[in-house]
């Protein structure tokens, strides 16, 4: 049997109350590499992801962590399996500083966090500069920074972002992007949903297209760009 994926959300199906809105929708990805989803806006991409994080309770299919089942642990118990989630909006604290924010992605850590902190602002030198600057003052690609660095901040082994570039500029995008390509070569997986989808796929080792639920085209970024029905229906031509 061929070796499955390190993270892999397998034909889950699930929603919010009575009502399913995953359709038995499989989203993965390797050691190492970026895996990105995308689609229409209500395709339930962050769905997905609340569920792969655990933070949706699912009613078939199953989660699977390095070969280890990780259906019924919570999100808690995810993060301290290596697993990291910066959600789609109130991803940062406003109202504490950069450095705050970055020892707050710690908490569940008992061990000297210094390391990690400055790797970030290697990362991203701009946080060192503002560190003691509430999160809430800072650019909005900025503040994307904050919210990733202090996912960092658990060394996880997956990294999972919903919409990391959403309200920035293209250029301010670019060196993200850059900058998420570096966190993947130390070994750490990607899991992105983005609506710049052109730009995702791009950098991506995997892609997912969701459509109302479900999978509507798997393949590698690069298969997807240049697939003609991928190209007409979500990249605009
Ligand atoms: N907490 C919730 N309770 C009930 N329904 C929800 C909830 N969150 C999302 N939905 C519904 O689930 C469907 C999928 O939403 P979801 O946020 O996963 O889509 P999405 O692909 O991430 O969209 P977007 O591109 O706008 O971020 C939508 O119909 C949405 O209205
Ligand atoms: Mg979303």
């Amino acid at each position: 049997m061929a070796s499955e994926p390190f993270l892999i959300g397998d034909a889950m199906t699930g929603g919010y109350g009575p009502v399913d809105i995953l359709h038995q929708c499989t989203i993965a990805v390797e050691k190492g590499q970026i895996a990105v989803i995308v689609g229409p806006n209500g395709a339930g991409k962050s769905t997905a992801m609340k569920a792969v994080f655990g933070m949706l309770k699912l009613r078939g299919g199953a989660v699977r962590l390095n070969g280890e089942d990780i259906t019924k642990l919570s999100p808690q118990d995810r993060v301290a399996k290596g697993m990291a989630f910066v959600p789609q909006t109130h991803n940062i604290f406003t109202t504490m500083t950069v450095e705050e924010n970055l020892e707050m992605g710690a908490f569940l850590r008992r061990d000297d966090i210094k390391t990690t902190i400055e790797q970030v602002y290697e990362l991203f030198p701009i946080l060192k500069t503002k560190r003691r600057q509430p999160a809430g003052e800072l650019s909005g690609g900025q503040r994307q920074q904050v919210a990733v660095g202090r996912a960092l901040m658990t060394q996880p082994s997956v990294l999972m972002l919903d919409e990391p570039t959403a309200g920035v500029s293209p250029i301010v995008m670019d060196e993200l992007f850059d900058r998420i390509i570096e966190v993947a070569r130390t070994g750490i997986s990607i899991l992105m949903v983005e609506q710049n989808a052109r730009q995702a796929l791009n950098i991506a080792d995997k892609g997912y297209v969701l459509v109302q639920g479900r999978n509507a085209f798997t393949d590698t970024g690069e298969a997807l760009m240049a697939n003609p029905d991928v190209r007409r229906t979500f990249l605009g031509g």
